[in-house]
Formats: C-alpha cells, structure tokens, sequence
C-alpha cells in the first residue's frame, strides 16, 4: 500500500493499546533491516529521518527507498515515513513536498539561532504554539500528520537549557494540543537522546505518572517518547569487546518502556540502539575477519543484527500481529477530514 498517514498508525495502537516503534535510517541497510522486522512480525511500522539525515543520504532518495519498501515489496505492511525533529516550517515545506505522511515540528528548541554557550535556545510557549500552528496548517491541507513537543528531554537537549532538563507540565499539554490541532505529541518525562541516559549503578527513573495525567486528557492525541533506546548490554559489551569505547552505558528498561505504552504511550523513538547494533557486527567483522574488504561482508551482518533487534522491539511493545488490523487510509482521505475539521 502506499505510505499511510502516521495518524493512521498510531489512532490504530491507541485502539489496540500497543506502542509503534519509531526507528531512524540514514541508509539502506537500516531500512531493509526495518522493513524485513516488520514484514516478519506483520507489524505496522514508522520510519523517520532527522534533519541530519536529510543531509548525510541524498533526501529524494531516502524517501523513494521507502516508498518502494512500502508500495512494492511489502504493500501489506503499513508504513509511515516521518521527519523527526523537524527545526523550521521550511523543513516541514520540503518533507510535505517530498511525499512524507508526517512531519515533526521540534517547536520546543529554536533552531534557528544559538546562545552564548553554543545551545538552541528554549522556545516560550506561546512561541512554541505559533510555529506548531503553522507547521499543522501546511501539513494537514496536504493530509500529512504532525507531531509537536512541550517541554525538554535531557541528553542533547540538556545543555540547550539554561535552567536543565523541563519534564512536561500536563496542564501545559493540554492547552498546547487544543491550540495547535497536532495530531501526537511528544512529552518530557525523563528520558534523553543518546548512550548515557541515567548515571551507571543508580535505578532508571521516568516521571510515567505524566503520561497517564497527559493521555487522560487528551485520549485521542498519539504520545510519543523520544530517547526510548534500551541500550542492551549485550550490544554495548560486544561493541566495547571488539575496540569501541562506550563505557557505562545506559538506556531504558524494556519494562519501563512497557509500562509507558501501558498509561498511553503510542510512539517510541529509537536510534542509538540501532547505532549499537550496527557498530556491534562492523566491529567483530573488522576484529575477526581484517583481510576482508567488501562492505558486504560488513554491512550485511550489521544489517541482520539491527533486523534481529528490531523483531524483539516490536514483539515486545505489543506491535507484532497488527499489521492486518488497518483499512488503508491515503493522504487525500485526511486531506479531507481535516478540511472538514
Ligand atoms: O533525536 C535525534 C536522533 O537520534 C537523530 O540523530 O540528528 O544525529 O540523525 P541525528
Ligand atoms: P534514542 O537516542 O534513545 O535512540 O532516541 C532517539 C530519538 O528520540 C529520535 O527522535
Ligand atoms: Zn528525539
């Protein structure tokens, strides 16, 4: 089928009370590893690109690898191609024009200039409202999904706040998604992007009770949490086994993660564990095979490594199974229920 509005899958989970994984690529092994994981556990899957990613792959072609993934090798598997962390409305234009279903705008940071000490600063929230609207105002007349964010994570975003890390305020939430008509919403409730996301030896600690005060108020709104990488250690420990340096590692609790798509979370954004995965297998082939210098050798069993983790996400957050559940919805069909309000 062809690509689907991320709307679509994730008012799908909110039915079926499942978490979608949300998984970053940058090139075509991670996306065939993606889409084999999803094709394997029939599962409805988001891909998403981030503005960098736009930059390091040729932007035309990540999206059209992912259009041939969804309309002509796997047509029974619903797909979504999503812009994480979408800087400016001109992004969001160019994505819109490139056939993304959904587009997130990152209105919470602003982009577009840096303080002293090198950071985007944080965006008010009447700022953060006036440029989520008018990302939601392109985006929804072509029938693309948007995702917004109220308050901060910590990791990359830690040092972009002068007074720390923000955690969402519900009340905040709610005005916030009455006042820009976004479709999911990204909230801060603890986690970080990257590696390090709790000091090693302490317990992991997510403020879980704010997506259940955010979903019961906004029961229809798709949550999303960013920085959702479990670090497994046996990547982590393979990765330093074969001459990486990543010590001290830390992610989120697969349990935790669950217990989050339990209150209501829909989106799971994941990167660095694929990262991991792929760093993992480049490294053991380079350490036990060195003659060998055919990228095949090397990129095809990082490819089956991020394919086999992939299977476990989506087994574990409930995903595995759904991909059957939908009737296909196009652009133009949102195009016009958002027209009709
Ligand atoms: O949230 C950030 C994602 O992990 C994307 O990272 O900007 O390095 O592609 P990137
Ligand atoms: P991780 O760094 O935990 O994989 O988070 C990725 C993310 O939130 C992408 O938007
Ligand atoms: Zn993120």
């Amino acid at each position: 089928m062809a690509l689907v509005p991320m709307k679509l899958i994730l008012d799908e989970a909110n039915k079926g009370g499942y978490g979608v994984g949300a998984f970053n690529v940058n090139n075509m092994e991670q996306l065939q590893a993606i889409c084999d994981a999803a094709a394997e556990t029939s599962s409805p899957v988001i891909i998403q690109v981030s503005r960098n990613a736009l930059q390091y792959a040729d932007k035309g072609l990540l999206a059209a690898m992912v259009r041939y993934m969804a309309e002509e090798k796997y047509p029974h598997i619903p797909m979504s191609l999503h812009l994480d962390h979408g800087p400016d409305i001109e992004t969001i234009k160019e994505c819109v024009a490139l056939g993304f279903t959904s587009v997130m705008i990152d209105g919470s940071l602003d982009y577009s200039t840096k303080d002293e000490k090198g950071s985007h600063p944080v965006r008010s929230f009447d700022d953060n409202v006036a440029i989520t609207k008018e990302a939601v105002e392109i985006a929804h007349a072509a029938g693309v999904t948007v995702e917004g964010e109220i308050g901060t994570l910590g990791g990359i975003e830690d040092d972009t706040v002068a007074g720390g890390v923000h955690l969402t305020e519900p009340d905040e939430a709610e005005e916030f998604v009455k006042q820009t008509g976004i479709d999911a919403l990204a909230i801060a409730i603890g986690t970080s992007h990257g590696a390090y996301k709790f000091p090693v030896g302490t317990e992991a600690k997510l403020a879980l009770d704010i997506v259940d005060d955010v979903h019961s108020r906004c029961p229809d709104i798709g949550l999303v949490m960013h920085g959702s990488s479990s670090v497994p250690a046996h990547m982590v420990e393979e990765v330093n086994k074969y001459g990486g340096k990543v010590p001290n590692a830390v992610g989120i609790p697969t349990n935790m993660i669950q217990d989050a798509i339990g209150r209501g979370m829909r989106k799971v954004n994941i990167d660095t564990d694929g990262r991991l995965a792929i760093t993992a297998a480049i490294r053991k082939v380079f350490v036990e095979n060195p003659a060998d210098f055919d990228g095949r050798k090397y990129l095809g069993p990082a490819r089956d490594a991020v394919r086999t983790w992939i299977i476990e996400e989506m087994k574990a957050f409930g995903t595995a199974g759904h991909a059957d559940d939908y009737k296909p919805v196009t652009l133009d069909d949102m195009k016009k229920l958002y027209a009709a309000g």
